[in-house]
């Protein structure tokens, strides 16, 4: 597996705080890798790191095989970042702040016209920034992030602030970014469900620690499905469901909970004739789809209770 960043034992204290802790981040090439974690759990942090802006207290970050700390304009070379404060000049128009960092970095000048194109601001790029909605100072920072076509792309909380159509519209937008870009894609969020439809793979960060990290398939694969019963008599149901073996969440519903790997079709066919059997009418047996936040929550528990959890290797 070629990866397009890798991070080992990274770490970054502030005061005698650690925020980063040993942190070994796997990006493999052509991911749309998900950053997750809590405010506060050191996303922001990691990623300047990988950008080169602030110093690591120990271990090393590479962008696609080059060391950040030994090679930090080289590293920078390789990446387009889109971070929490944008810089841009309020007075001047979407292209002309573009402009700045085309000279910068000495790009020809049609670069600007063709990332304009792919973040769909060119009707706008006249206008002055201090005009823009939330949604277009994002599009327009991812914009900047594109120029010169770098092959990793980092991009910190970019849908913070947007409405849910500005959300939907940013995640249909990132999707598809390494298809039109060819670019690997590192993206930061505390929206779980926002990273499960975008991400090929997710690192959760818990309180500067790597608490799971994986291709997505690979994950939910490892959390239980679950299957929610509606019967005519659930009391008589429930002691059904239990004396089969099926465990049930607590609660009032009836959330039947499968083990990792179970097949929850199989499962619902066999409960289906188990209660209709027994003279139950069944209305409805629904498989719950094994969700990201499920393993977020999976994780978050462990880490507030060692040793508690009992996740499946
Ligand atoms: N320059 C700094 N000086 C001191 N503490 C800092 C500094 N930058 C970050 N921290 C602390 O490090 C911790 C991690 O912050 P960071 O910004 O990396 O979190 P985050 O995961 O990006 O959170 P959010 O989701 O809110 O953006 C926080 O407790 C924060 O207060
Ligand atoms: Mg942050």
């Amino acid at each position: 597996m070629t990866l397009a960043i890798e991070t080992c034992g990274l770490t970054r204290r502030f005061g005698g705080r650690t925020v980063v802790q040993a942190l070994d981040l796997q990006v493999p090439k052509g991911a749309v890798y998900g950053f997750l974690g809590p405010n506060g759990a050191g996303k922001t942090t990691t990623l300047k790191m990988l950008l080169g802006l602030i110093r690591p207290d120990g271990g090393r970050a590479l962008i696609d095989g080059i060391d950040v700390s030994a090679d930090r304009m080289g590293a920078a070379r390789k990446v387009g970042a889109l971070l929490e404060a944008h810089g841009f000049h309020a007075n001047l128009t979407g292209r002309e702040n573009l402009e700045i960092t085309r000279r910068l970095l000495a790009l020809p000048r049609t670069e600007t016209d063709r990332v304009l194109e792919v973040v769909e601001m060119r009707p706008d790029a006249h206008r002055r920034v201090s005009d823009y909605s939330l949604g277009m100072r994002q599009r327009l920072g991812i914009a900047r992030a594109l120029l010169g076509s770098p092959p990793v792309l980092i991009l910190d909380e970019p849908a913070n602030g947007l409405d849910p159509d500005g959300i939907a519209d940013m995640r249909a937008f990132l999707m598809g970014l390494p298809a039109r870009t060819g670019a690997t894609v590192l993206v930061s969020s505390h929206l779980l469900n926002e990273v499960e439809q975008t991400a090929t793979h997710v690192g959760v960060i818990l309180a500067g620690r790597l608490a799971v990290q994986g291709a997505l398939a690979d994950l939910t694969a490892r959390i239980a499905p679950g299957l929610e019963v509606e019967v005519d008599q659930p009391v008589r149901a429930r002691s059904l469901i239990l004396a089969r073996g099926f465990d049930l969440e607590d609660g009032e519903a009836l959330s039947v909970r499968l083990r990792p790997g179970d097949d929850a079709r199989t499962a619902a066919a066999k409960l289906n004739r188990a209660l209709v059997e027994s003279g139950l009418e069944v209305f409805a047996l629904t498989p719950r789809r094994p969700s990201l936040e499920a393993l977020y929550r999976a994780t978050a528990d462990q880490n507030r209770l060692p040793g508690a959890g009992k996740e499946a290797a």
